[in-house]
């Protein structure tokens, strides 16, 4: 980098390229990083995230933990409790980590993992994220990059839009003399972010907001939508092995 950040979005976890020098923020809004965001609030000390259902579900058991996570939408089988962050925000896991397998947005987390830090954000927690990756990418004199974790390869609006408020929030944070630079994917996702910058009306178009309403969970689509409502900044942080079974990854409250 230039000395100037600059701050691109790979609409799909498999674009971020190289990153081992950037700062990531990893977005599943619809609704892994929600649900992340959520767990926190309601005092979960620790959230594991798992890139498979077979290891998240060795792992939670041989320690005891909460097993959560879901196949298309609803809860996976065996577990304890599905992705649904409504659900979550009614409970409290005080003292109660939590092992989550989704099947986008913890694999785009793992796929990243090996980036110079990684946030997990979602339009619940936007400002705190934003504050937080910018502050740590002008310590660290890093470029950050904001990853989309997308449904099944494919690109999906409600990450893309999350992107594009970040992008502005993060805009906001230059000043005169310190602003960063957008690549052509930044400012892509920040239009489409500002051609509808009422989330909820933007994402009940696409096909996965649109899925959740049909098996039930429409009222997580709302919740999602709601933008600066937590303060939890979901940081990683690699630990070799956790008990019998390695684990790749693990979040903790920044
Ligand atoms: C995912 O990781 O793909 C999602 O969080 C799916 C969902 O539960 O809506």
């Amino acid at each position: 980098m230039t000395g100037q950040t600059e701050i691109r979005v790979a609409f799909l976890p498999e674009l971020a390229g190289e990153v081992s020098n950037a700062v990531c923020i990893v977005i599943d809004a619809l609704r892994a990083t929600t649900v992340i965001a959520t767990l926190f609030e309601r005092n979960c000390p620790c959230v594991y995230v798992a890139p498979s259902h077979a290891l998240a579900e060795s792992f939670a058991r041989a320690n005891g933990y909460a097993l959560c996570g879901e196949t298309n939408g609803v809860r996976a089988e065996g577990f304890d409790y599905g992705n649904s962050p409504t659900e979550f925000s009614r409970l409290d896991f005080s003292g109660r980590s939590v092992v989550l397998s989704t099947s986008n947005g913890t694999k785009a987390t793992a796929a990243v993992a090996n980036a110079k830090r990684v946030y997990l954000g979602s339009a619940l927690n936007r400002n705190a994220v934003a504050q937080e990756a910018w502050e740590t990418a002008k310590a660290e004199s890093a470029d950050i990059v904001i990853v989309c974790s997308g449904t099944n390869g494919a690109f999906t609006l409600e990450d893309a839009t999350v992107a594009g408020l970040y992008v502005e929030a993060l805009v906001a944070l230059g000043t005169t003399w310190n602003m960063p630079s957008l690549a052509d994917s930044a400012i892509a996702a920040r239009r489409l972010w500002q051609g509808e910058p009422n989330l909820l009306r933007g994402w009940m178009e696409g096909k996965h907001a649109q899925h959740l309403g049909h098996i039930g969970f429409g009222e997580d689509v709302g919740f999602c939508a709601a933008v600066d409502n937590s303060c939890t900044v979901p940081t990683l942080v690699s630990e070799e092995t956790k008990g019998a079974v390695a684990c790749p990854v693990t979040l903790v409250k920044g």
